[in-house]
């Protein structure tokens, strides 16, 4: 029989509006806000509350206001980070280098710049799915501007050391950037004592509507548009900004600053639940080889199953999970992150990524998993 409600574990590709938010928005919609940009009173008090959101997170992320530039969500943030960098230092050299597992916004971001006369190194990632620190230092050339490494990975969870990939980057003079989209709201992350130099934020996977991000950008780092237009967000990125997005962004890291334990302290209660649980399903394996994991996301896999049936059945059974990265969801192509962790790639079509968010409970979890389990147990026994 088919469920009436629905057992929601795909927080990692977007997650509900944090109830501050939805006050916030409430508000703002009352509000008669106009473009920011505009110098009519209207618009002055329009950049004001933008200004005070963008304060409110540079106090939490411990940088200054001006290093805070609102964008259009991650996608954009790393785009015009990796673009903007390479460009703004072409003439100090051409190589530039990252990881085989980052999401596709930074992939295709190194793609179009390889295209455009740059030398990538992507490195590729241990049994653990983990970058080696060694590995990338020897990587490093006297033409290399740029590294990107993401903080979190948001198909594994797996937490990548990336204060000492960027303290290597820093020793050698090359530019770290960080995709910290995963990674926010679970780590705590602060920006002055770090040597990373510049960040990539989604409002969407904290809380915060689609449609707006940040990007940290440390002071007096160079680098080129990849937009034209008006002069917003320190002439860096042009566009009447999305005042309501950036209200809703700054409630939404506020909340997370303030439940980083409480939250961390439930999520790892519930991963403990799930993976038991999970580990003693028919044929399964959990994708968590690493040392750290964010305890809200696990992936796993099942052998000799045809992924595409299991995510079909889930499906029917108003069971939300991601079959591989959202992002790239449409496109049956087995995931670039498990096919990289060594995974063949009908084991990694047969994977799902379980993600959690603030929301979910025990009752669900439980759920959840006499549900893949009849459904697993059901796929097995059709095939015999
Ligand atoms: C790690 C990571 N980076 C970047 C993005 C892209 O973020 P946005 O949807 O805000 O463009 C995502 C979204 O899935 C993500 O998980």
């Amino acid at each position: 029989m088919k469920r009436s409600s629905t057992i929601y574990l795909d927080h990692a590709s977007g997650t509900n509006l944090l109830p501050d938010v939805k006050d916030r928005i409430s508000d703002w919609l009352d509000s008669g806000m106009t473009n920011p940009s505009s110098i009519h009173q209207d618009g002055r008090r329009s950049a004001a509350t933008l200004d005070e959101a963008r304060t409110s997170i540079a106090e939490i992320l411990g940088c200054n206001s001006s290093e805070i530039l609102f964008t259009s969500g991650a996608t954009e943030a790393n785009n015009l980070a990796i673009l903007g960098t390479a460009e703004a230092l072409r003439n100090k050299g051409l190589h530039i280098i990252t990881c085989a597992t980052e999401h596709p916004s930074v992939l295709e971001s190194y793609k179009a710049l390889e295209k455009n006369g740059f030398q990538v190194t992507y490195l590729n990632v241990d049994k653990n799915g983990d970058v080696d620190p060694e590995e990338f230092r020897a990587s490093i050339t006297d033409d290399t501007i740029l590294a990107s490494f993401m903080w979190v990975n948001n198909e594994t969870g797996l937490m990548h050391p990336v204060e000492e990939l960027a303290q290597i980057a820093q020793k050698r003079g090359i530019r770290f950037h960080c995709d910290a989209v995963q990674a926010f709201g679970h780590i705590p992350i602060q920006m002055q004592n770090s040597e990373i130099d510049s960040l990539a934020l989604s409002g969407h996977k904290l809380g915060a509507p689609a449609g707006i991000g940040v990007l940290y950008l440390r002071k007096g780092q160079a680098i080129s548009r990849t937009s034209f237009g008006g002069s917003q967000e320190q002439n860096v990125r042009a566009g009447t900004q999305n005042h309501m997005g950036g209200v809703a962004l700054a409630t939404a890291i506020k909340y997370h600053a303030g439940h980083l334990d409480v939250n961390a302290k439930k999520y790892d209660e519930l991963s403990i639940h799930i993976e038991k649980q999970l580990k003693v399903l028919p044929g399964i394996q959990i994708n968590r080889f690493g040392k750290q994991y964010t305890p809200n996301i696990l992936s796993c896999s099942f052998r000799h199953i045809d992924g595409e049936a299991l995510f079909i059945r889930l499906d029917m059974q108003n069971i939300a999970v991601s079959n591989g990265a959202a992002c790239s969801s449409g496109s049956q192509a087995p995931s670039h992150v498990l096919t990289a962790l060594g995974l063949d790639e009908n084991l990694a079509q047969a994977s799902l990524r379980i993600s959690m968010g603030i929301e979910t409970t025990r009752h669900e979890i439980d759920d959840f998993c006499r549900e893949l389990k009849q459904i697993v147990t059901s796929i097995y026994r059709e095939a015999k």
